[in-house]
């Protein structure tokens, strides 16, 4: 197959499983989905009318991939919060609370990345990384160093992914070699959002990034809000983390009713904001992220892993608060999605140990579309990305459930239902054979194309 003609239209045959509003999990058995310059054309059961489905789109037989044995195809994950700069860590540094890792590791880390040299080894390694895991959209938070996180645009759209990433923001309670002032911080700001504009990435956007409120003085946050609004474009930041921030960032800011009236008096609170973690968020709170259509990243392994507290999921949700996932890395040690949705139900099934048999934890459909649809939703995206339908980009995954060598063992009885309930527990990048973006295999690009600069880190 020539990859012109794979990049301009192809179809794949075989099984499709993906989410909707209405259902978790739909699988779409012995199907045809027809891409059509990076979009969905068709989506067709092989019955005696597909010949002329194919013909009428110009789509011969040599451009047809037929999914083998027990293969399936997923809509690609979508990592509505990630750090790129924070990736060395990943696995290690877990030893202190969110406050003190902060400062004893994670501020030093991303100080590093003012030598652009070492980001740009840096970022090839991380976007690398969450690619082969799956990740076809993430939101990325880069450092205060504009030119570095252009940096790591140029990186993640010569990869092939699909990126939201902002210039971090950061005015105050960090040390003197890791902070900006309010100034050089607005303006660097404004250069970044012109810059990636003016680049015309066509899968990069650019995200206004304070990174908390506590780091952000209301002067700061205030000019954002009206560079975010302005320019119409994302918004991301953490909230109500640990107990301990939330007591640091009500001092800061007592005549602000709660944490989140912070950044609504800021102006950030948008249908393209997305507020990580929201574990201790007032009822009030929740209302009001309901009402201005904010989404919440819930990233479980980084909430465990550095003891910072448990998101009722099931209890947004009911509120009709839109939920994706987050790895968080490092605070989560793992870059893959799959481990958001393992640790996403063991959260969940904590809470329920914990409020009775009432309680209905998630279970394996809720934590797929939470990957999938639902994340693509907190990023104000499921327009274009999330689930397969008609018009949307071809973002997916090609899984091969029983590959050689791999983590999961099939048996007879197992049922379609159960395939993919395997992947998601026992699952990694070995089931993954393809990863599309676009309608590009971005997974063989790396193979045929791409020679990253990685010696020397
Ligand atoms: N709060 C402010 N900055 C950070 C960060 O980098 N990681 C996490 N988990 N929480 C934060
Ligand atoms: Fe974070």
């Amino acid at each position: 197959m020539s990859e012109t003609l794979l990049e301009s239209s192809f179809a794949i045959s075989g099984t499709f499983i993906h989410s909707t509003i209405t259902s978790p999990l739909v699988i779409l058995s012995d199907h045809c989905i027809g891409v059509i310059s990076g979009k969905i054309v068709f989506i067709q059961k092989n019955d005696n009318k597909i010949n002329d489905v194919l013909e009428k789109y110009n789509i011969d037989v040599g451009n047809i991939i037929c999914l083998k044995g027990l293969q399936f195809v997923i809509p690609g994950f979508v990592d509505t919060h990630i750090h790129a700069p924070q990736y060395s860590n990943c696995g290690k540094c877990l030893d202190e609370d969110m406050l003190s890792w902060l400062h004893k590791y994670t501020f030093p880390t991303e100080a590093k990345f003012a030598d652009l040299d070492f980001a740009t080894k840096q970022y090839w390694k991380v976007v690398s990384r969450v690619v082969k895991n799956g990740t076809t959209t993430a939101s990325y938070f880069g450092t205060i160093h504009t030119n570095s996180t252009l940096k790591l645009c140029d990186v993640i759209q010569s990869i092939g992914q699909r990126g939201i990433v902002g210039k971090v923001n950061m005015n105050r309670n960090s040390p003197d070699y890791y902070k900006e002032n309010t100034t050089i911080s607005v303006q660097e700001t404004k250069r970044y959002v012109q810059e990636v504009v003016m680049r015309k990435y066509t899968l990069i956007r650019p995200c206004i990034t304070p990174r908390y409120a506590g780091n952000c003085c209301m002067g700061l946050m205030k000019q954002l809000g009206q560079i975010a609004r302005s320019n119409e474009i994302h918004v991301q930041t953490h909230i109500a983390e640990t107990t301990e921030e939330c007591d640091m960032v009500r001092k800061h800011f007592p005549e602000n009713e709660s944490y989140l009236d912070i950044y609504n008096e800021a102006g950030l609170l948008t249908r393209k904001t997305v507020l990580a973690h929201g574990i201790y968020l007032t009822p009030e709170d929740r209302k009001l992220i309901r009402e201005r259509n904010c989404g919440i990243s819930h990233c479980p392994n980084s909430n465990i892993s550095i003891r910072s507290g448990m998101l009722d999921v099931r209890a947004c949700l009911d509120d009709n608060i839109s939920v994706g996932l987050g790895t968080d890395i490092s605070g989560g040690y793992s870059p893959s999605i799959l481990d958001a949705m393992r640790t996403a139900i063991f959260t969940s099934n904590t809470i329920a140990l914990h409020k009775g048999p009432n309680y209905k934890p998630l279970d394996y459909q809720d934590v797929f579309r939470l990957a999938t649809l639902g994340g693509a939703k907190v990023l104000d995206m499921e327009d274009h990305i999330g689930n397969f339908e008609v018009g949307k980009a071809f973002d997916a995954l090609l899984v091969d459930p029983c590959v050689d060598g791999g983590p999961i063992d099939v048996f007879r009885e197992d049922t379609m239902e159960d395939i993919i309930q395997k992947f998601i527990f026992l699952g990694d990048d070995r089931n993954i054979l393809s990863v599309f973006v676009a309608g590009n295999d971005i997974l063989e690009n790396f193979v045929r194309q791409i020679s990253s600069p990685n010696d020397g880190i």
